[in-house]
């Protein structure tokens, strides 16, 4: 299989901040590959050096087989953005966007007319192209983003953050669009605060923080690798402490399973939740939930639970 993006080493340093870390992966063809991280971690510095949007300051990178920043051009004709920030022209309606994004791109304007109408209706927009971008809903737009990122037919889409601030309709579009796309042998990378998202759309994830890489792999092997399979949550009462709830499930940590506790909850981190819970005859009276392990145990419990900003 070949390698679409390949870092090894690679650092941004913002004067004396160091953002990116020295961080290494390889994205491979046709592969989801998911960036997860806290707020700062460096995630959409990394897309904006994979991007050749800023200049990388350590290291090595190459996408699709080209060293980055000596290959600007060629690379930013392969691969489309879709960036976190919506920079939309609200001056232009929907298509003129498009076209003006596609001239850029040195698209031939019939061509581009053509790719665009295509692309807007594979999204559900074409009943629009005519209407200003402020007359679009939230969902519109970050829909039109990627249409836009992928106007030059990428083999590359870089999405970052695509559906923060959606509603689940407008997410699972989203999601069933990408998929398609994905079907279709464009290789996607994604950052996404959605954990749901990313174990719904990603073949292999890294998570990061303070820029540097904590865990790479599929969604299944991190959970079943960090989190276990199943979870209990225990709520505590107001004021009590980590010894005073472990004693209502009986004092010690279950054999095979993990504790922690946070400010208002003990999670308890097991392959088998249900014995855990006959055995320990918890207080009836008490908040209890039995879930499956997701990959936002995982990220807690790598990344911590303390607020970043
Ligand atoms: N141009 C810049 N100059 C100085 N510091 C920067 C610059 N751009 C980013 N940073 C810093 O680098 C760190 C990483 O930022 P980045 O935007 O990559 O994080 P992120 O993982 O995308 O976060 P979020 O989830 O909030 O989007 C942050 O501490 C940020 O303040
Ligand atoms: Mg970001």
């Amino acid at each position: 299989m070949s390698i679409v993006v390949s870092a090894t080493d690679l650092t941004k340093r913002f004067g004396s901040f160091t953002a990116v870390d020295g961080i290494s992966f390889e994205v491979l063809k046709g592969q989801c590959f998911g960036f997860l991280g806290p707020n700062g971690a460096g995630k959409t510095t990394t897309m904006h050096m994979i991007t050749n949007f800023l200049p990388i300051t350590q290291g090595a990178l190459s996408v699709l087989g080209l060293e980055v920043m000596t290959n600007a051009r060629v690379v930013k004709a392969r691969i489309g953005v879709v960036p976190q920030e919506n920079n939309l022209d609200t001056d232009l309606k929907v298509l003129e966007n498009l076209l003006v994004y596609s001239r850029y791109h040195g698209i031939p304007l019939r061509q581009a007319r053509g790719r665009a109408m295509e692309l807007l209706s594979f999204f559900q927009l074409a009943e629009h192209a005519r209407s200003p971008i402020e007359q679009l809903s939230g969902g519109m737009q970050r829909r039109l983003l990627i249409v836009r990122g992928l106007i030059n037919e990428p083999e590359l889409l870089i999405l970052d953050e695509p559906t923060t601030g959606l509603d689940p309709q407008a997410r699972h579009v989203i999601w069933q669009k990408l998929r398609q796309l994905q079907a279709q042998g464009v290789t996607l990378i994604l950052t996404t605060h959605y954990m749901e998202e990313a174990e719904q759309l990603c073949d292999r994830l890294v998570i990061i923080d303070h820029g540097r890489i904590l865990v790479e792999g599929t969604p299944r092997d991190l959970i079943r690798k960090h989190a276990g399979q199943e979870v209990i949550e225990v709520r505590l009462r107001p004021g009590e402490d980590r010894e005073r709830c472990l004693e209502t499930i009986g004092g010690t940590v279950p054999e095979g399973a993990e504790v922690e506790c946070s400010a208002d909850t003990l999670f308890i981190y097991s392959a088998d939740a249900a014995k855990i819970l006959t055995d320990l005859a918890i207080d009836p009276g008490r908040t209890i939930l039995h879930r499956r392990a997701t990959l936002e145990d995982v990220f807690l419990r790598l990344t911590g639970r303390e607020l970043r900003e």
